[in-house]
């Protein structure tokens, strides 16, 4: 069996939670696409952990985890991650078609970045696109190369010289020679060699076994490469077809797709936001939701669920079930609202996700508005939830026609009601 961990929405859902919840069933967890960019939070016996490049699984003693050929590896950050997490060996797998990303790369992003003044992305300056960049233009460093010195070579002395010539064009000093990076890349071997496999070989030999397979999503489909609100994405595919193309599976092989999506809405870095919050309630949930990025540190943009956005994910990605995360941080409120269309300037009603940003601005959300619910009621232990709460989730069900698989009340794994 193997089941897909889909952010619905711009990322930060809570696809961590789900994951180390749902990888109690699962003898794999795959990471497909995206880098260090992800910060998955998970939170086991009160204690917090945040991973930004390992699957979430890690966390778990007997499961195998993959970072698929559709992720970015930045070796030193994979290198830290691991010594904070003992010995892990035997456990983590790395493909050897994954792209690496250098130090040239994570300079250029950020040089990339200052040049754009007030259009900025706000991107998490880990050097992702322009990884991306390379490997799409077919200059890229794979995992798989640096086991053969000549590879290494062949490899950066193709793609150092581009690189420095853009460094330059954006004004960032640096001195990176073929040298020093043939020196990191050998020292990288030495740590990483007996992880790097072929890791789509390594699933589907599993998955002929009988393994229980999931693949855990990073960032959201609202900043997707193709469906996101472009420019303000990110450089890889965070869907159902991400996942199966960066781990190497058949998409057919995959039964079950789970939408992660927050009861609300949030969005770190800048792009349009039509049911953005700029208010006391938008402060509120931040403070009470812990707001702040896990990789930046940045303050989220904080609004309410916006189902425009979510046709578009459940279209693209075709989930099976829906998880609802933080219900909890909207308790106590009088009202909740729910964007269910946009209405543009002419008066026309919108369903469907536009891809233009000048006529998204033109934009404004038409809410439904439900009462609020009382945390007093709510108790997970029996499955309890208050009326007003369930009303609100069964018209987001109804709403996208998708049953409701996981309710999330809280960061741990015990504040989590299933539904089969
Ligand atoms: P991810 O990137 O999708 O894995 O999400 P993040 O880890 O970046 O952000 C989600 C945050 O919400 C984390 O700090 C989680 O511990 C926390 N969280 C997840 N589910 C819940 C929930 O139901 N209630 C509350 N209060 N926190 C949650
Ligand atoms: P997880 O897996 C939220 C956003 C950045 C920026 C844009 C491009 O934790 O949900 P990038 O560094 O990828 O080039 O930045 O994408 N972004 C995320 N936002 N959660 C993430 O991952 C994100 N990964 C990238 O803030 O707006
Ligand atoms: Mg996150």
């Amino acid at each position: 069996m193997i089941k897909t961990i889909i952010g619905a929405q711009w990322g930060d859902e809570g696809k961590g939670k789900v994951t180390d919840y749902l990888a109690e069933d699962s003898n794999l967890v795959v990471r497909s696409q995206g880098g260090n960019n992800a910060g998955h939070t998970i939170v086991v016996d009160g204690k917090k952990h945040k991973l930004h490049l390992l699957p979430s699984g890690i966390l778990r003693k007997n499961m195998i985890n993959v970072i698929g050929n559709g992720v970015v590896v930045n070796p030193d950050v994979l290198l830290r991650e691991l010594d904070n997490l003992g010995d892990v060996r035997g456990q983590l797998f790395i493909s050897d078609r994954a792209h690496i990303i250098m130090p040239y790369h994570t300079l250029l992003d950020g040089g990339e970045e200052s040049s754009k003044g007030n259009s900025k992305i706000g991107t998490t300056g880990n050097g992702i696109g322009p990884c991306y960049s390379d490997k799409a233009s077919r200059l890229g460093v794979r995992m798989g190369d640096l086991l053969d010195d000549a590879t290494i070579l062949e490899r950066l002395n193709k793609a150092l010289p581009r690189n420095k010539a853009l460094l330059s064009h954006y004004g960032v000093e640096n001195d990176l020679t073929v040298d020093v990076l043939f020196d990191m890349c050998k020292s990288w071997r030495n740590k990483l060699k007996d992880m790097i496999t072929d890791t789509s070989l390594l699933i589907n030999n599993h998955i002929v076994d009988g393994a229980n397979v999931l693949l855990e999503g990073a960032q959201g489909v609202h900043i997707d490469i193709e469906y996101g609100t472009y420019p303000f994405v990110t450089s890889s595919s965070p869907t159902t077809s991400g996942a199966a193309l960066g781990s190497g599976i058949a998409p057919n092989k995959i039964s079950e797709v789970v939408g992660v999506t927050k009861a609300y809405l949030t969005r770190v870095g800048s792009g349009p936001f039509p049911t953005e919050l700029e208010d006391d309630i938008g402060e509120l949930i931040r403070d009470k939701g812990q707001e702040f990025g896990t990789t930046t540190g940045r303050p989220r943009r904080c609004g309410w669920l916006d189902l425009v956005m979510l046709e578009l994910s459940n279209r693209i990605c075709g989930f099976t079930s829906l998880a609802i995360m933080k219900l909890d941080i909207l308790s106590d409120l009088e009202e909740v609202k729910v964007c269910v269309a946009y209405k543009d300037s002419k008066g026309s009603e919108v369903k469907h996700f536009p891809s233009s940003l000048s006529y998204l601005a033109d934009c404004s959300p038409v809410y439904k508005t439900f009462p609020g619910w009382s945390s007093s009621e709510v108790d997970i232990s029996k499955g309890i939830i208050p009326e007003e709460m369930k009303n609100f989730l069964d018209f987001v069900s109804g709403s996208l026609e998708l049953p409701i698989s996981i309710v999330s009340l809280g960061p741990g794994r015990e504040e989590t009601i299933i539904f089969q």
